[in-house]
């Protein structure tokens, strides 16, 4: 901070008169739908304790949010902010000072108590632990949390101190780790809050509260508190038994998120180092490790992800509405499905769980009957899961009807054909469905690579028909592609996209090239493994360096997945729209040919799945890899950087060329599409990001050595290697 400048106030801490000295400090962030911590609201904040502090009648302090719309107790710190700092003294500097003035908080005279509706993450479950007491409302929206690790940084207001000395390390540190937040229930169970209290009586019941904090032990008043173990309170006070805690949360980092990922590993050092010191040295060490890792490529590429996916969520910079506007389905709308197969029966407890009603449509009863099999599981996953409860299962269950004919089609608001993958048969389900449909609603194909322009020519209102390609299992995979054909309206577009928010989805727009996006860029990634196989290389290197190199998993585990009927299905696509350099290798081809060996839905592909036993550990399929490649133990040696520059430059190469024929507008937008529909390193901030951090010019010659004119590099990335730029450097314009 340079001078003594007068700071302007934010105008968001409003402090109430002090009623029988109980004080309400409400917190609403002017022109801001939600609460953030930003420095000049921390500024202000550090103002307003000095103005409490100086009222002798405040005995007690409720500190509250002020958003009832959003229902947001503080969302946590500003983002931005963080992206910011690039220089390390600077990131501690502001984590001391947001320290300091929660640790104002936390030594106020005033008894202080933190009433919570809604989220309060990061910075604000900081300062919520800042506070004597705790109280939330028990309302399905108030989350409690400190999520700072997903986005490569730990909490660094204190929460790494703060946390463990409240409800013990252990208890603590999965709270921290995972970053998952927590629901009321949980938060109480855990110690986390000391009360619940009915949304509605939220300020009574806090008041109350304060009322017995002051008549009973004042600052010391522990009403939840969740007493821990002898056995554990020895634990956690020894050096050697926190030694024994940290080496066990070491392991479950290791597994879960390995060596990509150094927050969580920092942050189990702040708490586990710190659970052994004072408050204030604690304090310290937590800032200058957030110092480190908020400088870290990791983090400002986890937060770029973050908030270009959170943009893309709420809509922001998405086309105008159109003249004769396509309508989204409002909520409890009917949404048609044709085809209740894999995609249509997950989009049929999808959308029933997002509070819209199903109507399936499928050729057979016995089609129906399955995609009620496949609803009925992912409802039960998510009970076995504790995300719903058992007795919810029927409800979700009874919004979705079904039939064999057309029968209900005409209340739909919108239809959404997932049929088999087939031109012919899509056009025909087309031609029989736009008979019964109203005049606004929106036709979406869930294709895979097809064509949506050839659709629309079997159309009997072409502007309302769109690819709206959903991922695979689509309950789960965030990424929703929304083609354009060449005649469908920017309304129709603009409803779809609309829709699949609500769906909580990330919409991509892209123009209507063979294979859209995602799976022209796997496409070429995938023809690689296969040649790789055939040059000689181990299948299972290959897998184990590729999901080194940070994706979920390796190219021939994701073949498994997708199927190879699947697989070979989308690279002949592929080669059909592009001709010689996307010609599959003849391995490829072959693959899907056997029913029996298919992937992970026969049991057999690339590797021999455990049947339903998920955790039981695939094995090589030797007898189909030696008709590809080498036999075990012959494996040629690869090269310093083989996969890397094999699998992933092809890939980038081929997103390079997409962006070039504006297939999507931005490279944040493939970088976007790749990490949320294929799960590509998200600490890489997707492949383009991961390309300028190599340099294109290293791309462009390593591409160029190989001599192979289908790896040949693209226009877009010769001249981003000529001119020395990156995709992203000069920096990028955003969307909107
Ligand atoms: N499975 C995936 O991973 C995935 C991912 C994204 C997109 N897709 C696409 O989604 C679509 C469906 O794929 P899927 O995997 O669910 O296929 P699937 O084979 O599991 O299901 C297709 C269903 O369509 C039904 N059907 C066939 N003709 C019909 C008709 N005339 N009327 C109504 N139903 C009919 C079939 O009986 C079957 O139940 C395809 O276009 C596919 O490319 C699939």
């Amino acid at each position: 901070m340079t001078g003594p400048e007068k700071k302007v106030s934010t105008g968001a801490w409003k402090l109430e008169p002090a009623e029988e000295g109980i004080a309400f400090l409400v917190f609403d962030l002017p022109g801001e739908k939600v609460n953030k911590l930003s420095g000049a609201v921390i500024d202000d904040l550090d103002r307003v304790l000095d103005e409490v502090a100086g009222v002798e009648s405040i005995r007690a302090l409720v500190v509250c949010g002020g958003k009832e719309d959003s229902g947001t107790f503080i969302a946590g710190a500003d983002i931005a902010e963080i992206r910011g700092v690039t220089d390390e003294q600077e990131a501690r500097a502001q984590a001391r000072r947001g320290q300091a003035v929660l640790g104002k908080l936390a030594s106020m005279k005033a008894v202080t108590i933190a009433a919570i509706h809604g989220n309060c993450l990061g910075g604000g479950a900081e300062l919520a632990l800042a506070c004597d007491l705790r109280i939330a409302s028990d309302f399905e929206k108030t989350r409690i949390g400190l999520p700072e690790v997903q986005l490569g940084i730990l909490p660094g207001f204190g929460g790494t101190q703060r946390l463990p000395r409240l409800i013990g390390l252990a208890r603590a540190l999965p709270v921290i780790l995972t970053g998952k937040p927590l629901d009321v229930r949980k938060a109480l169970k855990l110690g986390v809050i000391d009360e619940a209290a009915h949304p509605a009586s939220l300020r009574e019941s806090s008041r109350e509260l304060a009322v017995r904090a002051l008549a009973g032990k004042g600052k010391g008043y522990r009403p939840g508190f969740a007493r821990r173990s002898l056995f554990m309170r020895l634990l956690e006070g020894s050096g050697l038994g926190r030694s024994y805690i940290r080496s066990r949360a070491l392991k479950n980092i290791q597994r879960k998120t390995g060596r990509h990922y150094p927050a969580p590993r920092r942050a189990l050092d702040s708490m586990v180092d710190g659970y052994g010191m004072s408050l204030k040295d604690g304090l310290e060490l937590e800032a200058k490790l957030v110092g480190a890792l908020a400088v870290s490529p990791t983090c400002k590429n986890l937060i770029d992800i973050f908030l270009t996916s959170e943009a893309a969520r709420r809509g922001d910079g998405s086309g105008k509405k159109g003249r004769g506007a396509a309508r989204a389905p409002g909520e409890g709308a009917m949404v048609g499905l044709l085809g209740a197969g894999v995609m249509g029966g997950g989009l049929a407890a999808l959308v029933s769980l997002k509070g819209y009603r199903a109507r399936l449509k499928d050729i057979s009863r016995e089609a129906i009957s399955s995609g009620y099999r496949r609803i009925a599981a992912i409802l039960q996953g998510r009970v076995a899961r504790r995300r719903m409860k058992k007795s919810e299962v029927i409800n979700f269950m009874a919004r979705v009807s079904s039939s064999t004919d057309y029968a209900g089609f005409g209340s739909a608001g919108i239809v959404i054909e997932a049929v088999v993958e087939d031109m012919e048969i899509k056009k025909k389900v087309l031609r029989e469905a736009e008979t019964g449909l109203g005049a606004h609603v929106v036709f979406a194909s869930n294709t895979s690579a097809l064509s949506v322009t050839d659709l629309q020519n079997a159309a009997k209102r072409p502007g309302r028909i769109v690819g709206l390609h959903f991922f695979n299992p689509v309950e789960r995979m965030p990424l929703v592609e929304v083609i354009r054909g060449s005649r469908t309206t920017e309304a129709a577009l603009v409803a779809v996209e609309t829709f699949a928010r609500s769906l909580g989805k990330i919409p991509v727009r892209c123009e209507d090239a063979p294979g859209f996006l995602v799976n022209r860029v796997l496409g070429v990634y995938l023809n690689e493994a296969v040649r790789l196989l055939a040059e000689g290389y181990s299948p299972e290197e290959m897998d184990r360096e590729i999901r080194s190199f940070g994706m979920p998993m390796g190219p021939l585990e994701l073949m498994d997945e997708v199927g190879h009927d699947v697989a070979s299905k989308v690279s002949s696509i592929l080669h059909k729209g592009f001709g010689e350099r996307a010609r599959p290798p003849d391995a490829l081809s072959g693959l899907g040919n056997d029913p029996a060996v298919l992937g992970r839905k026969t049991g057999r592909g690339f590797y021999i799945h455990g049947g339903t036993g998920r955790r039981r550990k695939p094995k090589l399929n030797t007898a189909l890899l030696a008709k590809i490649g080498r036999e075990r133990g012959g494996y040629r040696t690869p090269y310093a950087g083989l996969w890397v520059k094999r699998l992933i430059y092809p890939m980038i190469n081929e997103a390079a060329m997409a962006l070039g024929e504006e297939v999507v507008a931005t490279a944040s937008d493939v970088d976007l599409a790749m990490v949320f529909g294929t799960g590509f390193a998200p600490f890489r901030g997707g492949p383009l990001r991961y390309a300028d951090s190599l340099g294109i010019g290293a791309i462009v010659e390593t591409l160029k050595g190989f001599g192979e004119s289908r790896l040949a590099p693209c226009e877009r990335l010769q001249e981003l290697a000529d001119r020395d730029e990156g995709f992203y450097t000069p920096s990028e314009p955003q969307n909107g």
